[in-house]
């Protein structure tokens, strides 16, 4: 990697200048750091410079001059990231680009059910778009309002709509992308059906930065409910509560839109770390579901819900049930689960896990590998909760507020090592949803096979030949 030294940098950002302006330019340290920061305060870097281009012509040009000059680029969104992918490394050398100034829709088309942005447009924004012309689009995720719509496709991100709609993958249909020489791949189709060879957007889905720049997408839309049913249950074990998954499902077939899981000891954190929320149940259970069904015609919908879950009590499958009676009331239940990001932060540093396992082995699972925490470390704050109805739990453990940063490097790497080897006997997935990054880069290396991990690399030095996108990490 060739850095850029400190006389040769003027000469450089004055290069970027001529091309994104001076309002597409962040040189001043004190400016640059919110983007030198993640959003969990674990990852802090240091930039050559922030660059905004407002165009894809712009990007087009700023990769063109990176790469010629050899200059690493780390692609950014929203920000919000959980695997550190949109953090420089500490070198002074790389520089940021910001997808901010990519903020155009470009076209809403209701017959085609089609949007197509630019990347730097948030999530919320492309739901309110949506809904502007009597459509739905569901990517839902609590970072929703920072979150850009470039960052979910780099990621492929997944929320809390996934069981009935997919992950952000399932909810693309064309891309933009800039790639590292500065050529411009123009993919954006908005088809269902599409066999001209490779799919290079499944390519680029989920590359985190490291193959090319996102520049635009067109996204699916969908029927917009009328009518939706919200539940927050309390039960004595997974067990029940993955049987209750299935049954629920039975009742409402792809009506289910979210099957959230809490434990006990999650709930408890949100509750004492979040403002104004409250247990929606009397007393404490050891875990907990926010279940929530949706549809385009309100078709007794709440009393299906209510009926499921009553047999559900009436079974002794779950303990206590409660369902929605107003909007505010369904809020209140969604301000809980989307509050536990936020109260791990402010309780203490989390080690995650995000982890993906087929549902019916989740409670085999959940047991094994609390079990292995303990014997570890036999007081681990064990912090677990997730999209069930996906087969996702962020398996996490929190270590005090005051830990060093070298206690949590070393419990990092003990607890990473026995969950998820559990993981992969199980089946399973250490990256369910939020990317690799550079939290689960050694990760990677240790599970994939030598094929898989050779095909990645291939694909990486072809596309990126000098190796300038995003370095250090996913592979
Ligand atoms: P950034 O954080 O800016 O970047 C993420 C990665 O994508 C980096 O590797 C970056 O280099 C790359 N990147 C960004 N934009 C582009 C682009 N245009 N082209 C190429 N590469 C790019 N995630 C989930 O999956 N499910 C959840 O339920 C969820 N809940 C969250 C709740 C909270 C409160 C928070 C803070 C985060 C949550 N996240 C969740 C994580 C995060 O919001 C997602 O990963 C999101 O997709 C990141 O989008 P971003 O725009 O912030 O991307
Ligand atoms: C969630 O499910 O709430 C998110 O993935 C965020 C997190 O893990 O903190
Ligand atoms: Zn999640």
């Amino acid at each position: 990697m060739t850095s850029a030294t400190p006389a040769v940098r003027p000469r450089f950002e004055d290069k970027l200048r001529a091309i994104v302006g001076e309002a597409g330019l962040v040189t001043a340290g004190d400016e640059r750091e919110p983007y030198e920061i993640d959003w969990l305060r674990k990852w802090r870097g240091r930039g050559s410079v922030v660059v905004r281009p407002g165009t894809t012509e712009e990007v087009a040009q700023v990769m063109r001059l990176c790469n010629e000059a050899r200059i690493p680029v780390v692609p950014q969104g929203g920000n919000t990231g959980m695997s550190g992918g949109a953090t420089p490394d500490d070198s002074g050398a790389q520089v940021i680009l910001s997808t901010t100034r990519l903020r155009a829709v470009r076209e809403v088309d209701p017959l085609n059910n089609t949007i197509t942005v630019e990347a730097g447009v948030p999530l919320a924004r492309v739901q309110e778009e949506a809904d502007g012309v009597n459509r739905f689009f569901p990517l839902s995720l609590g970072s929703e309002g920072s979150c850009t719509i470039g960052g979910n496709l780099a990621t492929n991100a997944g929320g809390i709509a996934v069981l009935k709609y997919g992950n952000t993958r399932d909810l693309a249909l064309g891309l933009e992308v800039v790639l590292p020489d500065g050529r411009i791949w123009r993919g954006l189709r908005g088809l269902r059906k599409d066999n001209t060879g490779y799919d290079l957007r499944d390519l680029f889905i989920g590359s985190e930065g490291t193959l090319g720049i996102i520049t635009a997408a067109v996204l699916k839309l969908f029927p917009k409910p009328a009518a939706r049913a919200t539940a927050w249950v309390g039960c004595a074990g997974l067990e029940q509560l993955v049987r209750l998954l299935a049954r629920v499902r039975d009742a409402c077939g792809d009506r289910l839109v979210a099957f959230e899981m809490l434990t006990g000891p999650s709930l408890r954190l949100i509750l004492d770390q979040v403002a104004d929320v409250r247990n929606p149940l009397e007393g404490p259970h050891a875990y907990h579901a926010l279940i929530e069904v949706a549809d385009t015609r309100d078709e007794g919908l709440a009393a299906l819900l209510e009926r499921s879950l009553a047999q559900a009590v009436g079974d002794g499958l779950i303990d206590d049930a409660a369902i929605a009676s107003s909007l505010s009331h369904r809020l209140s239940f969604w301000k809980i689960r989307e509050g536990i990001s936020q109260a791990q932060v402010r309780a203490g540093k989390a080690v995650k896990h995000d982890i993906a396992l087929p549902v019916s082995v989740l409670p085999r699972f959940v047991e094994a590998a609390e079990t292995a925490v303990r014997g570890v470390m036999p007081h681990a704050h064990i912090v677990n909760f997730g999209h069930l109805g996906d087969g996702n739990l962020h398996f996490n453990v929190l270590l005090p507020k005051n830990a060093s940063a070298g206690k949590v490097a070393e419990a990092n790497a003990l607890l990473n090592r026995v969950v998820h080897d559990l993981v992969v006997e199980n089946g399973g997935s250490i990256s369910a949803e939020h990317g690799i990054g550079q939290l689960r880069r050694d990760e990677l290396r240790h599970y994939k096979s030598a094929v898989e991990f050779d095909l990645m690399m291939t694909l990486k030095q072809a596309i990126d030949r000098n190796q300038i996108m995003n370095p250090g990490k996913l592979i």
